[in-house]
């Protein structure tokens, strides 16, 4: 299950993420925000975040208007990795070394394009699960 959020920034590139994430056959929770209207990021990245941290999402896509404001509230949760990312080098680089469970997108910065394709990278790339990278990760929640 992957949890997705956005605020009003974010919410046609999450429209499409969430029709991208259908024709994938990939279930998913949708965290809000339901309209274009102005809106708090802090709400929806928190939501995502915490159904991350609970297990009761495995991966979570963020997405405002510079993905910045989203990524920062949610890696103030507890055992979450939110990468925020502009390009699929970056997104395989997080999954393989971060093990990054949140995404963060800034609608403002990307086409969609581009974004379905750094959805797609994030998912579909996993940890690389070597010593130095678990070490390190085990140093960030120290
Ligand atoms: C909203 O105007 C904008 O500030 C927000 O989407 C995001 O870019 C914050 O980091």
């Amino acid at each position: 299950m992957i949890g997705i959020g956005s605020d009003h920034g974010g919410f046609e590139l999450k429209e499409a993420v969430k029709k991208h994430l259908e024709e994938r056959g990939l279930e998913y929770k949708d965290f809000g925000t339901y309209s274009p209207a102005s809106c708090d990021y802090p709400v929806y990245g928190r939501a995502v975040a915490k159904a991350v941290a609970s297990g009761e999402c495995d991966r979570g896509i963020i997405i405002c208007g510079t993905g910045i404001g989203i990524s920062i509230t949610a890696n103030k949760i507890k055992g979450i990795r939110a990468a925020l990312c502009s390009d699929c080098f970056s997104a395989q680089a997080t999954r393989e070394h971060n093990d990054a469970n949140i995404l963060a997108m800034g609608a403002r910065v990307l086409g969609e394009g581009l974004a379905l394709k750094i959805v797609d990278t994030f998912l579909d790339t996993p940890f690389s699960g070597d010593q130095r990278h678990m070490r390190r990760i085990s140093m960030i929640e120290e």
